[in-house]
């Protein structure tokens, strides 16, 4: 494994941003042991923007968990290029702190002097287009605006590995849109490695290079997609509607074998 850096930019002398070798997860039930994720084998490339699709409840956020270190593989190891940073559906932000200072904590967490933090605060606020808001408290921002504040402030851990679980999910379709352009071009221009959940199959299709699909009960990867669409891409252009449309047939079919829904 890769010693930490404080560099967001892709290393080239490094193999991969995360490495999952025959990653298997199980928890305990009141009915025994349940196999959440079966076999997992996977490489995120450093600087890959890669999503990983499936229905709820098969193992998505179980498996971003044990990449994030939150929790250990029941068996099989996992390796990430650093310490990654999380994104999740919830903000997090402290709500008794500005945006700014959100954004300052996770900057002192890093080691950053106190005089360097406001300048850095501020030019990551600059990045995710929030110039302006760091004086905001977190219920005078919008959802949008919020999520883009929890974007600065995993930015701000200059991890190489962006770990991103659904967090997009809770915004109005426009505000999405917006928001996967901007992460596009933060993606382009920082060159971190990220790792996107998500259940919607257009926005893993809008969004990535490599698109892995699970199966349900247990997890397994059952087929992924290179997606060569050139970036900046629209929800709405037909090759990104045409390959969503297959990858959702092939979904749906995963859905069907295992009866839910
Ligand atoms: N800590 C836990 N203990 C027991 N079961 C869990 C735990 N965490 C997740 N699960 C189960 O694992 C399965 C996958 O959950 P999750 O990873 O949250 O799915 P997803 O994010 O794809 O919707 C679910 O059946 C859930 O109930
Ligand atoms: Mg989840």
């Amino acid at each position: 494994m890769a010693t930490t850096t404080t560099l967001a930019k892709a290393d080239e002398s490094v193999e991969y941003a995360a490495r999952l070798e025959h990653v298997s997860k199980s928890f305990a039930t009141p009915g025994g042991q349940q196999l959440v994720l079966d076999d997992i084998t996977l490489d995120v490339a450093p600087g890959e923007f890669v999503t990983l699709l499936g229905a709820s409840g098969c193992g998505k956020s179980t498996l971003l968990n044990l990449v994030a270190g939150l929790d250990r593989p029941t068996t099989g190891s996992i390796a990430t290029d650093g310490r990654p940073a999380l994104m999740f559906q919830e903000h997090a932000l402290f709500p008794w702190l500005t945006a700014g200072k959100n954004i300052e904590l996770a900057l002192k967490l890093r080691g950053v002097a106190k005089n360097d933090r406001r300048d850095k605060a501020e030019q990551l606020l600059e990045l995710v287009r929030l110039k302006g808001a760091y004086d905001k408290r977190v219920h005078e921002l919008s959802g949008g605006m919020r999520q883009r504040a929890a974007l600065a402030r995993a930015l701000a851990q200059e991890s190489r590995l962006l770990l991103m679980d659904e967090p997009f999910s809770a915004l109005d379709a426009i505000t999405r849109d917006v928001l996967h352009d901007e992460l596009t071009r933060i993606w382009q221009e920082t060159g971190v490695s990220v790792l996107f959940v998500t259940h919607n199959v257009r926005e893993a299709v809008r969004l990535a290079q490599r698109v892995i699909l699970l199966s349900s009960r247990p997890g397994r990867i059952a087929r992924e997609w290179e997606v060569g669409i050139p970036q900046p891409r629209r929800i709405e252009d037909a090759p990104v509607a045409e390959l969503s449309l297959e990858i959702t047939d092939v979904l749906r079919g995963e859905i069907r074998r295992h009866g839910q829904h």
